[in-house]
C-alpha cells in the first residue's frame, strides 16, 4: 500500500478511536450517552474491521483492546483474580453458524454442542462476593480486573440475597457470582416522570438509570430506585460438582439467587435459533429491557478448553436484536389535529434507520411533554421505537446544542380551521391529561381523520379511501360528514384532480361492497371516543341492533362488565347529539345494511373452564372474562386439572409453566375467539 493511503487509514482509525473513547466515557463515567448503543456498535465494528485489515496499526490503547471504562475515582476499587469479560457481538445468523463451527473445530467434535440460550439483559454487570454465606462485597465490572466497590448500594436491592442458603459441602468460605442489575421499564418511566417534574435531567433508558442509581454516594438514594438483579454466572467458586453451566444456574437458584426464568438449554443450533425468534417476539412484552440472546457452551470443561481472547470468551457470544433507539435531529414541529380535535405536536426528524425501519416522525404528545423535556426545533434527540407504537422522543442531547435551537410554542388556534384552541382535560385509561383541543364540529382536519377511520380496514373497509383521497374530498366539499360517502358518484369523483374513470369506478364499487356491515364494525367506524373494536363488540353482542344501542342510558351501559363510566358517558353522549343522529339517519337511508351478531345464546363454551395469563393482544382481562362468561364458560384464577384451557398472552408467567406441567391445553386470544364463535376445529 502507498504511504498516503496508509496515512488516510491511520487517520480514520485515530478518529474512530477518539470518538469511541469519548462515547465510552460519556456512557460509563457519566451515564449520559450521546449516541445509541447501536451507533456505538457500528463505530466499534468499523474500527475492528479496519484494525483487522491493518494489523500493523493495532494498538493496546485502542478501545477494541479494552473492556469498559476505568473506574471513577470516587469509589473504592477492588481487583479480582478472574477478570469479568465482555462478549463478542453477532448481528446475523451467519455469525452464529460461524461461532458454532469455530466451537466444534476447536473441540474437535462433529456432534451437536449443548448450548444455553439466555436473554441478554440490558443493565449493569456486577460481581457479588459471599463470605461464609454473607454478602461481603459487590463491585462493577470496571476495566474487567479492577471494579468499583458498590456494596452499600447493592445491599439496598431487595432481590440481592444478603445471606444465601448454603448447600451442604458446596459452598466453602468464598463464593463469587456475577449478574446484571436492571431497572424495569415501569419503574424507569415513573422515576423519569418524577425527575422531569423536579426539573432534573432524565435518563435515556433503564440501563443508564440503573448505572446512575448504582453510582450514588448516598445509598439511601439507591434504595429508592426500582432496581433488580439476575445472576447469570460465577467468578471464583468452590467445586460445585457439576460440568454444566445450566446445572450451576439451578444450584445458584436454590441458594436463593434470582436466575432469569427465560434461560433455556438448547440441544441443537436449530433450537438456539428458535429461542432467538421467540425472545425477540416477546421482547416488547417483557417488563425489562433485553438487547439480544447470549449463547453459551454449556459444558464447563468445554468452556475451559475453548478459553478466552483478550476481552471475551471463545465459548459465548451475544446475538444482538435490532436496535430500538437512535439519535437524530428535529427539523420541525408540526401540529396534527386528531379525530377528536386534540392538537398533537409531532416532530419531523432527519430520517434515521432504527431497527431496520426509517423513522422520520415522532410524537411529542403534548405541550407539557415538550416543556418537561425542553425540546426545541433543531435539537439532537434520542428517538425510540418500541413495539408497534409510534416512535417517541426520549431525551434531548443538550450537549449538542449550538444555541440556534428554537423553543416551540403551541398555537392559540387550530391550524386546520382557525378556531380557538381550548385547554381541556382528556381522560386517558389511567389518568387525566391536559390537552389543547379544537371544538369546531366542522373542523376539516377532524373530518378528514374521522373519514380515514370510518373507511379503514377494520371499520367500513373501503378500499382506496385513504389519507390522500379523504383530504381531497373534504377540501373540495364533496364530503361534509361520513354519510356523504354513500352519496358519491362516479361523476362527482371525476371532478377531482388526477381522478381517472377506472379509479372512480373502483372506489364506487368498494363503497357499494362496504354497505353490508356487521354491527360491531359499524359501531367502531363511528369513531365514538373510547369505543375501540372490543367495546364495539361488547355493545353489539349485548344489544344486537343499532336502535337498541342508541336508546341506552349511561347507567344501563355502565352496568355491563367491561364498560366503565367514562365509556358509558361517551357512548350516550354520542348518540344524544342531534348532529350525530342526523348523520346516522343519512347513513341508514343510503342503503347501509347493519348485520346483527350471532347471538351468544349459543353457549359455545358451556361446561368449559378457563384461566387467563399474560397480556392479550386485544382484549383486556375483564373483557375476556365477560366474553367467556357470556358464552357459558367459567373463568378461574389458578390452573388445575379441571381447567379446560389456559389463555396465554404476552409475558405469561407461572400459570403458563403450571399448565405445561399439568398438561392443560394452552391457547391464544385468536383461538379463544374461534371457540366463542364455534368455529374452532
Ligand atoms: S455472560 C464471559 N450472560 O453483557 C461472559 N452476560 O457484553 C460475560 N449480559 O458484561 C458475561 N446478560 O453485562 C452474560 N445472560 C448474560 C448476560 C450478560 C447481559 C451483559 C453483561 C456483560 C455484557 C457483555
Amino acid at each position: 500500500m502507498n504511504t498516503s493511503a496508509n496515512s488516510t487509514i491511520r487517520n480514520q482509525i485515530e478518529t474512530l478511536r477518539q470518538a469511541l473513547h469519548r462515547h465510552n466515557t460519556l456512557y460509563h463515567a457519566h451515564d449520559n450517552p450521546e449516541i445509541s448503543d447501536a451507533e456505538y456498535d457500528l463505530l466499534m465494528q468499523e474500527l475492528i474491521a479496519l484494525e483487522n485489515a491493518h494489523p500493523d496499526l493495532q494498538s493496546p490503547d485502542s478501545p477494541t483492546a479494552r473492556v469498559g471504562a476505568p473506574p471513577l475515582a470516587v469509589f473504592e476499587t477492588a481487583s479480582r483474580a478472574l477478570p469479568m469479560l465482555s462478549l463478542d457481538n453477532a448481528f446475523a445468523l451467519q455469525d452464529i453458524i460461524d461461532f458454532d463451527n469455530r466451537v466444534k473445530k476447536a473441540l474437535q467434535i462433529q456432534d451437536e454442542v449443548l448450548y444455553t440460550a439466555e436473554p441478554k439483559l440490558d443493565g449493569v454487570a456486577v460481581e457479588l462476593v459471599y463470605q461464609d454465606g454473607k454478602l461481603a462485597m459487590a463491585s462493577t465490572r470496571g476495566d474487567g480486573i479492577t471494579g468499583e466497590v458498590i456494596t452499600a448500594n447493592v445491599r439496598t436491592i431487595r432481590s440481592v440475597p444478603l445471606q444465601i442458603q448454603l448447600q451442604t459441602g458446596a459452598v466453602e468460605s468464598r463464593l463469587e457470582v456475577r449478574g446484571e442489575i436492571i431497572m424495569d421499564r415501569k419503574g424507569f418511566e415513573k422515576m423519569n416522570q418524577s425527575r422531569e417534574d423536579k426539573n432534573l435531567q432524565v435518563f435515556a433508558n433503564p440501563r443508564n438509570a440503573a448505572a446512575g442509581s448504582l453510582r450514588q454516594l448516598d445509598s439511601s438514594i439507591t434504595a429508592t430506585r426500582p432496581l433488580d438483579i439476575f445472576i447469570y454466572g460465577t467468578g471464583l467458586v468452590p467445586d460445585m460438582n457439576s460440568d454444566s453451566h445450566w446445572d450451576v444456574l439451578k444450584q445458584l437458584k436454590s441458594m436463593g439467587f434470582r436466575v432469569n426464568p427465560l434461560i433455556r438449554p438448547c440441544l441443537t443450533l436449530e433450537k438456539v435459533l428458535e429461542c432467538y425468534r421467540e425472545l425477540e417476539e416477546s421482547r416488547s412484552g417483557l417488563p425489562y429491557d433485553i438487547d439480544g440472546l447470549v449463547i453459551k457452551v454449556d459444558s464447563l470443561r468445554y468452556q475451559g478448553m475453548l478459553g478466552e481472547k483478550a476481552r471475551s470468551p471463545r465459548w459465548a457470544i451475544a446475538w444482538k436484536f435490532q436496535a430500538v433507539q437512535g439519535t437524530t435531529r428535529i427539523q420541525a414541529i408540526e401540529i396534527q389535529v386528531g379525530r377528536t380535535g386534540v392538537l398533537t405536536p409531532v416532530a419531523h426528524l432527519e430520517p434515521v434507520r432504527i431497527g431496520g425501519v426509517l423513522v422520520s416522525r415522532a410524537t411529542l404528545h403534548n405541550e407539557e411533554e415538550i416543556q418537561r423535556k425542553d425540546i426545541r426545533i433543531g435539537d439532537t434527540v434520542f428517538v425510540e421505537r418500541a413495539g408497534d407504537v409510534i416512535p417517541k422522543v426520549v431525551k434531548v442531547i443538550t450537549e449538542k446544542r449550538s444555541g440556534n435551537e428554537i423553543p416551540f410554542q403551541m398555537p392559540a388556534t387550530c391550524p386546520a380551521c382557525g378556531s380557538q384552541a381550548i385547554r381541556s382535560s382528556l381522560e386517558k385509561s389511567d389518568r387525566l391529561e391536559s390537552a389543547l383541543r379544537c371544538f369546531n364540529a366542522r373542523c376539516p382536519a377532524q373530518l378528514k381523520e374521522n373519514i380515514i377511520h370510518f373507511a379503514s380496514k377494520r371499520a367500513f373497509d373501503i378500499d382506496g379511501l385513504g389519507e390522500k383521497l379523504a383530504g381531497q374530498l373534504v377540501d373540495v366539499g364533496l364530503l361534509t360528514s361520513y354519510a356523504d360517502i354513500f352519496q358519491l358518484t362516479i361523476e362527482k369523483l371525476l371532478q377531482l384532480n388526477r381522478m381517472g374513470q377506472k379509479s372512480a369506478e373502483n372506489l364506487i364499487s368498494a363503497i357499494d361492497r362496504s354497505k353490508k356491515i356487521q354491527l360491531s364494525r359499524f359501531l367502531y367506524s363511528l369513531g365514538i371516543r373510547h369505543v375501540g373494536e372490543n367495546i364495539a363488540d361488547i355493545l353489539a353482542r349485548k344489544w344486537g341492533n343499532i336502535d337498541t344501542v342508541m336508546q341506552q342510558t349511561p347507567e344501563s351501559l355502565a352496568a355491563i362488565e367491561g364498560i366503565g363510566k367514562i365509556i358509558a358517558e361517551s357512548v350516550h353522549g354520542f348518540f344524544s347529539d342531534p348532529g350525530n343522529r342526523g348523520i346516522l339517519d343519512g347513513i341508514l337511508k343510503s342503503g347501509v345494511e347493519i348485520l346483527s351478531p350471532t347471538p351468544i345464546a349459543v353457549k359455545t363454551l358451556e361446561g368449559k373452564s378457563f384461566v387467563l395469563t399474560g397480556t392479550l393482544p386485544n382484549l383486556t382481562r375483564s373483557q375476556a372474562k365477560a366474553l367467556i362468561e357470556a358464552s357459558g364458560g367459567k373463568v378461574g384464577n389458578a390452573v388445575s386439572r379441571n381447567t379446560s384451557y389456559l389463555i396465554a398472552g404476552e409475558a405469561a408467567g407461572s400459570k403458563l409453566e403450571a399448565a405445561r406441567r399439568i398438561g392443560v391445553e394452552i391457547i391464544d386470544e385468536a383461538a379463544l375467539m374461534q371457540l366463542v364463535a364455534g368455529t374452532a376445529i
